[in-house]
Order: structure tokens, then C-alpha cells, then sequence
């Protein structure tokens, strides 16, 4: 861990910009009333009928905010914005990898997300139904999700680099009966087949009837009829008219359920509210990147992810912000992508993972200096830990010293920032510093007592926010069992991260505490790798755990036992590493396979993971009284 000593103070030029100029009173203010605090937050946006209640607690842990409250979340990310000064503003500017550049003001933004929401009406989709979207990073990847949030269709957004499996196990838990996709998007130069991946889905989701694809790369794929229309033909017939109605829905009304990995069994799949979830986005967007009208704002993720979800799409939209949003690889054609692009769009605000940052710091400084980057103000990291040195560089290299680093802890499960610096905040890098307005944050032991500064302990989150996942879809005890068990009696949301809390009261995350694996930041489940890996022939039980990389943060190290018969060899570590990525998509590729003869296990029989980790660290393995022979 970073020398919590060590200590970066904003420039004067930086608190004499920032609209926020004294974190503690607000934050007192915010802690003694939040309701208060989140009503305020929530009048700055349009209802279309106000809420009779702030807060309904009655039935812990499935808080209601703005109970009685009718609106849609498209009312203020676009048609509120089509009657003020931002009608003619850029909303986004896409760059695809290929080169080409689009652009859309808020106008032709909401022009684009009418004819979609009419597309999708002609294909039966109606209020409730779950709209299911694999894109590449595209536009239409934006207008289809706004489409879907304008009639009152959940959607639920699968990364594209997921494989037809895991997007068959979502379908059939959303139910979905309608999914879009398109051809392909370019990544390193390459045409990616997202198509095909949906095809082979469809063979195992018989839920879905329809496939809606957009086009991109101009590959050929495989369509059936009666079951896939192109997009672009759809578009053009009478059917996508170029008005559309935005829905009233209920503030508690499901606007998405996002898939993420927990620690046990299948993904669970979060759902996130209209009301709650406009309020608490837009109101940590523009307080914590103290967003101005002029800003060009970056969040570099995939819209697969929550941070695309409320920092690339809702919060920024419903903040009047320009977004910009590119399809591919940082490298590509070279090192200097990102940088080039910052340059040439005038980016203000970039916001990204640690993993990203230790990716582009490999290949050095002159990739990044011979671009003028001064129009930077302010950085942002999130996903994982920093670490100092890649902190350093960000802060030195990328922003020359004088932007500060909003290094923001959260999780799809909060919606948005909650852990979080504003731009006046003194920064130790490392350390994602203070509580956000509303929250009182504690590390306590397992009794729920505050452990001392500097010691390890679970991140407990004490008080209800708009912005909390309301329910896990289908599993409403799952979602009690999972994250308000633990600490019950208290009312205590339980995060699954380890920390500590310094001196100063700032915040150390340290990790995920349960089986849950951070791979470049992405989030996967041990027991989704385990399954994957077990599902290979050759394989009969496996254990999956992180062990510290480079760049990655976290790589993948499998430890399987062999059928009988079969014998360990080098051909098989690949297959079986080819297996899995081909189960659950790249990302979840281990670095490594070991074939062994046994695993520690406990005597009710379960995989001492943390066993295995101490033994490949060389470290001491801990209190193994529990441990079977
Ligand atoms: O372990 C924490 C880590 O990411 C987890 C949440 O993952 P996910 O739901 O995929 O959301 C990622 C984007 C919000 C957390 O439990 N994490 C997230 N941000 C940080 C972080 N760890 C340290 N510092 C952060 N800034």
C-alpha cells in the first residue's frame, strides 16, 4: 500500500475553478438529513408527477425512493434538453477505430432514439418486457438502450466480448424476447462476429423470437426469416416514425437489470430504478467531475459495464454533457490512440481503469507527450485499486501535474460513486479518499465493531441512497442473503470489500473479500470459471483464484484435478485455457492451468481457495485447523 503520508493538494487554479469549495459542510449537512439531501438533488430534475414520499423504509432491505413519483429517465437525459440551450449541443462524438467519426447534438440524438423506440414498439415490445443489447461500442449500442429506457422496457446490456453461453444464461433468466445486436465492430483492426455469437445463442434461448442487427462491418451473417430484420431496414419503413412518447413509468420501476458475477452460482442480475437512479447518477456525475457546460467528457468503458451504463450514458446525458465514446483497442494502429484523440476532440475529462493506465504506461512517455493534452482538467480511475506508481504517471504524464485524479470506488450494485474525491480534495494516491454526500462509510470486523486506523476490515455502507440496486431479478433472497445478512440487526449494506481507513478518515480498498476475482478490472465469480473449467472432458473438479499481475491487477489461476486416465501435458493446459475463454468470453482466459492430484478443502468439503493462494505466494498459509486430511 501507498504511503498514506504522501499527500497531493489541488492548485489554486483548481479550487478557484471548482463550484464545491468545502466538502466537510456539505458533507455534515448531507449526513444529518439525506432525505433532505437527496430531495434537493431530486428537484433539479423534471418530474412528471413529484413524489409523495422521499424515502420508504418499511420493508428492509427493498428500499423505495420517491415513492409516488412518476417520470422517465429519458424525460431529463433528452427531451427536457430539447427546450434549452442544449438542444443544439453535441451529445456524443464517436470515433470508430477505422477512423470514422459521427456526431449527434441532443436534437438528433432524441431523433435517433424515437425511430428505435418505434422499431422496437412495431416488434411488440412493450412497458416491462426485457430488451436484451450485445453491440459493439457503436452509437446505435446508445440509441438502443435510450429506446428501450424511453418505452419502459428494461434493458439488459451483455458486454460484447461475452460468449453465446453466457448470453444464453442471461436471456433465459431476463426472459428476453427480443435481443439486438449488430454484424460485428472493429477491434484491432479486425472484424469482430457478434452476429454469429447471437446465432449460436439463439439455439440455446428459446425465449428469444427476435434479433434486430445493426449494421457495421459489412461482414456477412448468417439471418433467418421471420426471426432477424436489419435495423436498416426496418428504419426505413413507416414503422419508425420519428416521434415517440417517452412512457411514464413509476419512479421503483425497473429502467435495467445489469449481469454481474457474485461469489456463488450463476450471475446476478441487479436491477437499477428510473427515479432513484436519475437522481443519484446525475447528482455524483456533476458533483464529483464538477461538470460544466463546456466540458467534452470521456468515460473510456464499454456500455456493457456499469461505469458505461452511469457515466457514459445516463449521468452525463442527463447533465447536458458532450459525450465521447470510441469503438476499439487504446493501441491501435498505435500507442498513442487515446492520446491523439484527446488532442484532436479537445477531451476535458478522461475517466478510465487502472488497467487501462498500466497498458498505455508500458510502451512509455513520448506516445503521450508529443500530443497536446493541455484542454485536460481532471482525471478519473475506477474498477480497482490504483497503484502508486501507476497513480503517478497518470497525474505526471497524462495530466501534466495539474489535474487531480478522481479515483472512485463503487459497484454496479451502488449505481454510482460512493467512495470518491471531489477536485478539491487533498489526494494520497491509492486511496479513493472520502464518503460522497449522503453516506457514512465504516470498516469493521466481523461483529460489526470499527476496527482502528490502518487496520484491515469488511466496507460496510450504513446509511440507504437512490442509487442501491433495488433487488437481484428473480432472487429477492439472493439479494438479501448476499449483501444485508451479514450485518442484519444493523441495517448495514455489506460491500465484499476489504479495507482500511487511515488517520485521516481517508479509504484503502484493499480487494474483494469473497470469491469474486478482479481481472482488468472486469468482475468475474470463481464458481463461473470452476464450472467453465469442469465443463472441458478431460476435467473433474477444479479451483479458480487471483494471484497479482502486472498489468492486469488480478490474473486467473486454475488448479484442476484430471479425470482418470487422463494424463497432465502441456497440449491439455492450453486446451482447457482455451475452453474456458471460449465458455465465457477472453477475458476470463486463465493465465494459468495447473493440474493437480488434490485440493484443500474443508471437512464439509469446500475449496480452501485462500490455501492455495498463500501456497503459490509463498506465504503463510494461515489457520488450517478446518482443513480436511
Ligand atoms: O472491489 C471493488 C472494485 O470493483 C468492485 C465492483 O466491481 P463492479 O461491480 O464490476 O463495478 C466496477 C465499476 C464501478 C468493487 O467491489 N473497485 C471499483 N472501483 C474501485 C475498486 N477498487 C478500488 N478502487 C476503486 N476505485
Amino acid at each position: 500500500m501507498a504511503n498514506s503520508k504522501d499527500i497531493y493538494h489541488p492548485s489554486k487554479e483548481v479550487v478557484d475553478y471548482a463550484t464545491i469549495k468545502d466538502y466537510d459542510k456539505l458533507y455534515k449537512q448531507s449526513v444529518k438529513n439525506p432525505e433532505k439531501f437527496w430531495a434537493d438533488e431530486a428537484k433539479r430534475l423534471d418530474w412528471f408527477k413529484p413524489w409523495d414520499k422521499v424515502l420508504d423504509s418499511s420493508n428492509f432491505p427493498f428500499y423505495k425512493w420517491f415513492v409516488g413519483g412518476k417520470t422517465n429517465i429519458i424525460q431529463n437525459a433528452l427531451d427536457r434538453h430539447l427546450t434549452n440551450a442544449n438542444r443544439n449541443k453535441l451529445a456524443l462524438i464517436w470515433e470508430g477505430e477505422p477512423g470514422d467519426i459521427r456526431t449527434y447534438s441532443y436534437h438528433a440524438l432524441s431523433r435517433e432514439v424515437c425511430e428505435f423506440a418505434n422499431v422496437l414498439k412495431a416488434m411488440g415490445v412493450r412497458k416491462g418486457d426485457i430488451v436484451t443489447i450485445y453491440m459493439p461500442q457503436i452509437p446505435e449500442q446508445i440509441f438502443a438502450m435510450l429506446a428501450c429506457a424511453k418505452i419502459g422496457a428494461p434493458h439488459s446490456v451483455i458486454y460484447g466480448g461475452f460468449s453465446h453461453e453466457a448470453i444464453a444464461e442471461r436471456v433465459n433468466d431476463a426472459k428476453s424476447r427480443v435481443i439486438v445486436t449488430a454484424d460485428g465492430g472493429y477491434r484491432r483492426g479486425k472484424a469482430t462476429r457478434l452476429k454469429e455469437i447471437v446465432n449460436r445463442a439463439m439455439e440455446i434461448a428459446p425465449t428469444l423470437e427476435i434479433c434486430i442487427t445493426v449494421k457495421r462491418t459489412g461482414e456477412e451473417v448468417h439471418m433467418e426469416n421471420d426471426r432477424d430484420y436489419w435495423y436498416h431496414d426496418l428504419r426505413s419503413l413507416p414503422i419508425a416514425e420519428k416521434c415517440c412518447c417517452t412512457e411514464e413509468v413509476d419512479a421503483e420501476d425497473p429502467l435495467f437489470i445489469l449481469y454481474t458475477s457474485g461469489s456463488t452460482g450463476k450471475p446476478k442480475g441487479l436491477v437499477h430504478t428510473h427515479g432513484g437512479y436519475s437522481v443519484y447518477t446525475s447528482a455524483t456525475h456533476r458533483m464529483v467531475f464538477d461538470i460544466k457546460p463546456e466540458d467534452r467528457w470521456w468515460c473510456a468503458a464499454d456500455p456493457g459495464w456499469i461505469t458505461g451504463h452511469s457515466y457514459m450514458v445516463y449521468g452525463p446525458l442527463i447533465n447536458g454533457a458532450t459525450i465521447f465514446m470510441y469503438e476499439g483497442a487504446p493501441n491501435h494502429p498505435y500507442p498513442d490512440r487515446w492520446w491523439k484523440m484527446i488532442d484532436k476532440f479537445g477531451i476535458n475529462i478522461l475517466y478510465t481503469s487502472p488497467t487501462a493506465i498500466r497498458g498505455l504506461m508500458r510502451y512509455g512517455e513520448s506516445w503521450v507527450t508529443k500530443h497536446d493534452l493541455s484542454t485536460l482538467r481532471l482525471l478519473g480511475s475506477v474498477g480497482e485499486p490504483i497503484n502508486p506508481e501507476a497513480w503517478k504517471w497518470y497525474h505526471r504524464v497524462v495530466g501534466k501535474e495539474k489535474c487531480p485524479i478522481m479515483d472512485t470506488w463503487w459497484q454496479t450494485e451502488t449505481g454510482g460513486f460512493v467512495i470518491t474525491p471531489l477536485p478539491i480534495t487533498p489526494l494520497k494516491p491509492g486511496s479513493a479518499t472520502k464518503p460522497f454526500f449522503g453516506h457514512e462509510i465504516a470498516v469493521v470486523d466481523e461483529t460489526g465493531s470499527e476496527v482502528g486506523p490502518n487496520e484491515v476490515g469488511a466496507l460496510v455502507l450504513k446509511k440507504p441512497f437512490p442509487g442501491m440496486a433495488r433487488t437481484i431479478f428473480n432472487e429477492p433472497e439472493r439479494y438479501i442473503e448476499t449483501y444485508w445478512k451479514k450485518y442484519e440487526e444493523k441495517k448495514w449494506y455489506h460491500a465484499g470489500d476489504s479495507a482500511k481507513k487511515d488517520e485521516d478518515g481517508y479509504f484503502w480498498i484493499i480487494g474483494r473479500s469473497d470469491d469474486v476475482i478482479k481481472v482488468s478490472g472486469y468482475r468475474l465469480g470463481t464458481a463461473e470459471i470452476e464450472s467453465a473449467v469442469v465443463s472441458h472432458d478431460s476435467v473433474t473438479e477444479a479451483a479458480a483464484i487471483p494471484l497479482p499481475h502486472e498489468l492486469k491487477g488480478n490474473a486467473i489461476y486454475v488448479y484442476a484435478i484430471l479425470r482418470d486416465g487422463e494424463k497432465p501435458s502441456k497440449a491439455l493446459e492450453r486446451e482447457v485455457k482455451d475452453h474456458v475463454g471460449k465458455v465465457m468470453g477472453p477475458i476470463a482466459k486463465p493465465e494459468s492451468v495447473s493440474f493437480v492430484d488434490s485440493l484443500p478443502k474443508t471437512r464439509s468439503g469446500k475449496i480452501m481457495r485462500r490455501v492455495l493462494k498463500a501456497r503459490a505466494l509463498g506465504e503463510d498459509e494461515g489457520d488450517v485447523t478446518t482443513m480436511d486430511d
